[in-house]
């Protein structure tokens, strides 16, 4: 059984499918630690209920963002997780952690990379006017959203969405692609070729979890 700590800093509906889908057999695997820096967040009303434990560390209370990011890894270690799942983390990960998990960490990110990076995916492809965007799961360097690529799905842009209507849209999406991310890693299907990620053995009818059909 793999072993998974997930880090969240909000409302955690991620982190919710991952529990969900680790309840419904879907995934071989435990969560053995939430990890939230923010002491508000949803996500720990999430852990409660599935009894998992969880640990708030705030930035603000180390010395500086290696010490802090350090300390998560060694958070992590202690508890012997193999694979780190950002869940809508919202901040921008550090050496000492990356260096811990090489191609071991996974982040979501609400837009087709490399478009719209950073904050608010959603809304730049919004004001952009793009007609197709989506959801990217990837593997985390030190770079802002700029790690190899694991599955994408993509969705329609309406011209009368608002950042909320194309949020809630892209969301659905986010919560069969991050499962199945995972799902690959677990069965050890992912192979990292430089910025390229191969998957070994991809089903056809996997095929259409990564590509639905756009409406
Ligand atoms: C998700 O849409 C996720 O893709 C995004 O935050 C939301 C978290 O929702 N992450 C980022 O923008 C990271 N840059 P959740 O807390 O309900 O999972």
């Amino acid at each position: 059984m793999t072993r998974l700590g997930v880090l969240a800093s909000g409302r955690g509906s991620n982190f919710q499918s991952i529990i969900d889908s680790i309840d419904s057999g879907y995934l071989y695997a435990k969560v053995e630690l939430l990890i939230t820096d923010n002491p508000e967040a949803f996500a720990i009303e999430r852990a409660r209920k599935s009894r998992i434990p969880f640990k708030i560390m705030e930035p603000s209370h180390y010395p500086d963002r290696d010490s802090y990011y350090r300390a998560i890894a060694e958070e992590l270690k202690k508890r012997g997780v193999e694979l780190v799942i950002l869940a809508g983390f919202m901040r921008v990960v550090k050496k000492p952690l990356i260096d811990a998990y090489p191609m071991r960490i996974m982040n979501i990110h609400p837009a087709l990379l490399p478009s719209f990076p950073g904050l608010h995916g959603q809304r730049q492809a919004v004001e952009y006017g793009v007609k197709i965007s989506g959801c990217t799961v990837h593997f985390v360097d030190e770079g802002v959203d700029t790690g190899p690529i694991i599955v994408q799905a993509a969705v329609p842009v309406y011209h009368d969405d608002t950042e909320e209507s194309l949020s809630e849209r892209i969301l659905m999406e986010e919560h069969k692609i991050y499962p199945y991310a995972i799902k690959l890693f677990i069965e050890g299907r992912l192979k990292v070729d430089d910025r390229r990620v191969i998957i070994l053995d991809q089903k056809r009818e996997e095929d259409k979890i990564i590509n639905p059909p756009l409406e």
